[in-house]
């Protein structure tokens, strides 16, 4: 679709963002400075407990919840802050003879595959793409932090959302827009964030005390003790999917997506509105795809991992919509296949299994809104409005899209897009 041009009310508009930008830096500023007291504090060996009042002091010495053994890497993580109320009411829960009631993967158990060294076409990919063939049987590692409670009540709608542990501000910003936790019309939005352990090994140790405290503050993280790599999306993909079937099964829909779109939850409401029943999964929908076989590239398959000329269709992982049911339906697709370096043509690959077509719609823009970069369209509010994903905006930029979109903008013409 070619969007027209649009007037806007640009004066008032532009005023607003500089007097917001100046507010944000200066957010910034301070955020930065208490993150930088906090390492330094925590590298002399305080626990987060020391910056909190009374109650959550009382909490911190509960031993973890079952599922959460750690395996001694990192010192204490997240969880302390739960009440005894919260656990009990936990265990008590009714849930039936077979089913895993809570992450029962706790040891890393798993060695490299040597067949894989015999392979000749093996030898020659770059190291990062070996390492992936090497583990890639290799499916569950165990859960660092949890929050089992996340689904408590109907959800109507789950925010979840990739992302990495030196990202904080785009976490923070998300946060702040839209992935606010909220009741719309009686229908409540829950908000997480998907990460696994930094990948920098000398930093890992303090950034998982900053991600313990962040999550103490906010309690949206869930974290899984395998390094977040590119090549290690996909096992984000099936740790998400085996965490919904045990501990979300009811949730109705869920976005997932990047930690550096514009989303608008209000759009995905208004859409969500008039939906019939049935296996929902709508996005930024990929037909016939090819495998790219130029070895530079990022996203290179050999041959050998993957013959066909073109992938089953796919929506792009920058953000999509499903419905619960069918993302507990891929859970147990996931499991026939192996994991494959792509996540979101693992996906694609998943609901080929389940012979479910994903659907194209085009309020979600997951490839940028025009092919130019450049292109003024990229940050016209107007265009924003009526969309529910697009790629790609830094925290500074979202944030100021966000109060320019909930403004009282003026736009000429109203999208037909939902
Ligand atoms: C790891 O797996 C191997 C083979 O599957 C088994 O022999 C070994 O006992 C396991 N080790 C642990 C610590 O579970
Ligand atoms: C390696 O090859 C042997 C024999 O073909 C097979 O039994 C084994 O499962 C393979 N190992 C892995 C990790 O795939
Ligand atoms: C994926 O994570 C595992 C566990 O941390 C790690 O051993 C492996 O090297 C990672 N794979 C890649 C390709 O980064
Ligand atoms: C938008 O306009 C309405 C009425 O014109 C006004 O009441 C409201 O305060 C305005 N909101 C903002 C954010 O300027």
């Amino acid at each position: 679709m070619r969007p027209r041009v649009w007037n806007t009310n640009r004066n008032h508009t532009s005023r607003r963002a500089s007097s917001y930008r100046k507010k944000t830096i200066y957010k910034s500023v301070c955020l930065s400075f208490v993150l930088v007291i906090m390492v330094t504090v925590l590298q002399r060996g305080m626990t987060p407990s020391h910056f909190m009042p009374g109650q959550q002091q009382k909490e911190l010495h509960q031993e973890p919840v079952k599922a959460q053994k750690r395996d001694g890497i990192f010192s204490k993580t997240g969880h302390f802050w739960k009440s005894k109320m919260e656990k009990t009411h936990l265990e008590a829960e009714g849930v039936t003879e077979n089913q895993v009631k809570s992450w029962d993967v706790t040891t890393i158990n798993c060695t490299a595959n040597q067949n894989m060294s015999k392979m000749d076409w093996f030898k020659g990919l770059e190291p990062n793409f070996q390492q992936f063939l090497l583990y890639r049987h290799c499916r569950y590692f165990p859960m660092l932090i949890n929050h089992p409670e996340k689904c408590r009540g109907d959800i109507y709608l789950l925010i979840v959302v990739k992302s990495i542990i030196t990202q904080h501000d785009r976490r923070e910003a998300i946060r702040r827009t839209w992935g606010q936790e909220k009741e719309v019309d009686g229908k409540k939005i829950k908000t997480l964030f998907l990460l696994g352990t930094a990948s920098k090994e000398e930093e890992r140790a303090n950034y998982q005390k900053l991600l313990d405290y962040e999550n103490h503050i906010y309690g949206d993280i869930l974290q899984w003790n395998f390094l977040d790599s590119f090549f290690n999306l996909t096992l984000k993909e099936v740790h998400f999917l085996k965490w919904l079937n045990i501990y979300c099964d009811s949730v109705r829909y869920i976005f997932k997506g990047d930690d550096d779109v514009f989303v608008s939850p209000s759009n995905i409401l208004e859409f969500l509105e008039n939906k019939k029943e049935g296996d929902l999964f709508v996005g930024d929908v990929l037909y016939k795809a090819r495998p790219i076989r130029k070895k530079e590239n990022k996203y290179y398959i050999p041959s050998a991992l993957y013959n066909k000329n073109n992938y089953p269709p796919y929506a792009g992982g920058g953000g999509f919509l499903m419905d619960g049911p069918l993302a507990i339906k891929l859970h147990k697709a996931s499991e026939t296949l192996e994991l494959y370096p792509i996540d979101d043509v693992f996906l694609g690959m998943c609901l080929e299994v389940l012979k479910v077509e994903p659907v194209r719609h085009e309020g979600f823009k997951t490839f940028g809104i025009v092919k130019n970069k450049n292109s003024k369209m990229n940050k016209e509010p107007c265009f924003y409005r009526y969309m529910m994903v697009v790629h790609k905006l830094l925290p500074l930029e979202l944030l100021q899209m966000w109060s320019l979109v909930h403004s009282n903008l003026t736009c000429s013409r109203k999208l037909n897009v939902l």
